[in-house]
């Protein structure tokens, strides 16, 4: 059994991203610049955005980020982001989730344009993606791309059992994996799905992204199966300082031993999501500003 860790792929990405970046800065005179909103106080939602602020100071790429109190309206939000469209120094923007229940998380995605949404879900992007179209993909699946790709993991004529159908990763994951070049054959199951270990016990490659902590045990598993763990969830414990550790969907413990390969959470696909935002960003700023130099 091979553990999958994230942090030598991204560590990989950001010394392309960083010579990247530099070349983009000297021959621009500008650094990439990525805008982010949030939105409310939610502890995970902080600390992914304070991540991303720090990988951005890495690679020196110019940042700001915008904080809104709970009750802000959508107006408001609508309102800045059609000034980040229009701002020609913004490469990039992402608005942190889950927004409250308020606000109409759809609508204020598809305001983002399509050439500054890092994080793939305008529909644009994801229309593209499903059509095998060259677009923005969403961070996390592309990042699973790359862990299969840097561990040689092969997924031509696999079967590909995805668990969750979210717009984050459920569905990007599923509609990258059948394109030309992946050529895995796919399954998506959900909560509503019967018989899911029956399904999930068919997968050469497992890829579970349904939030629920310690969902997978060792009879949803095919000896030897590849299982990708997207998974972070919080649950309590008395022996921890902070009152709680983090676990993955699947029983890593007990799983671990019948697959040849498995992501540990924390430190499997976490790690690659922002390396992916920023790949994401520079290939934005790079696209705007080729197109800028066609038109000029
Ligand atoms: N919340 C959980 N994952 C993500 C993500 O990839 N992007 C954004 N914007 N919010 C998230």
């Amino acid at each position: 059994m091979k553990t999958l860790w994230g942090k030598p792929v991204a560590e990989e990405i950001y010394l392309r991203l960083e010579e990247e970046t530099a070349r983009y800065i000297q021959s621009t005179n500008h650094a990439p610049y990525l805008a982010v909103i949030l939105v409310g106080s939610d502890p995970a939602s902080s600390s992914y955005v304070s991540m991303k602020e720090k990988a951005c100071d890495r690679l020196g790429f110019d940042h700001a980020t915008y904080r809104f109190d709970e009750s802000v309206s959508e107006e408001k939000l609508l309102s800045l982001l059609s000034k980040l469209n229009d701002d020609p120094k913004v490469d990039g923007i992402l608005v942190q989730l889950p927004l409250p229940d308020h606000l109409d998380a759809a609508k204020i995605l598809e305001t983002i344009s399509p050439l500054k949404d890092v994080d793939g879900f305008h529909p644009v992007n994801v229309g593209n993606l499903l059509l095998g179209n060259p677009s923005l993909v969403s961070c996390t699946p592309l990042g699973i791309l790359k862990m299969l790709e840097y561990y040689e993991i092969e997924t031509a004529g696999k079967h590909v059992v995805v668990v969750g159908r979210s717009n984050i990763v459920g569905k990007p994951i599923a509609a990258l994996l059948f394109q030309k070049g992946w050529d895995a054959t796919v399954t998506i199951c959900h909560s509503k799905t019967r018989n899911l270990r029956g399904i999930t016990s068919l997968a050469d490659i497992l890829i579970v992204a349904i939030g629920q902590p310690l969902l997978i045990t060792p009879d949803h598993v095919k000896e030897g199966a590849v299982i990708i763990d997207v998974g972070i969830n919080r649950i309590e414990d008395a022996g921890r300082a902070r009152g709680y550790r983090l676990v993955g969907d699947v029983d890593f413990e007990h799983v671990a031993s019948k697959t040849t390969a498995i992501t540990p959470v924390p430190g499997g696909v976490g790690v690659m999501t922002v390396a992916m935002l920023m790949n994401n960003t520079l290939q934005a700023a790079k696209k705007r500003r080729n197109e800028a130099e066609i038109l000029a």
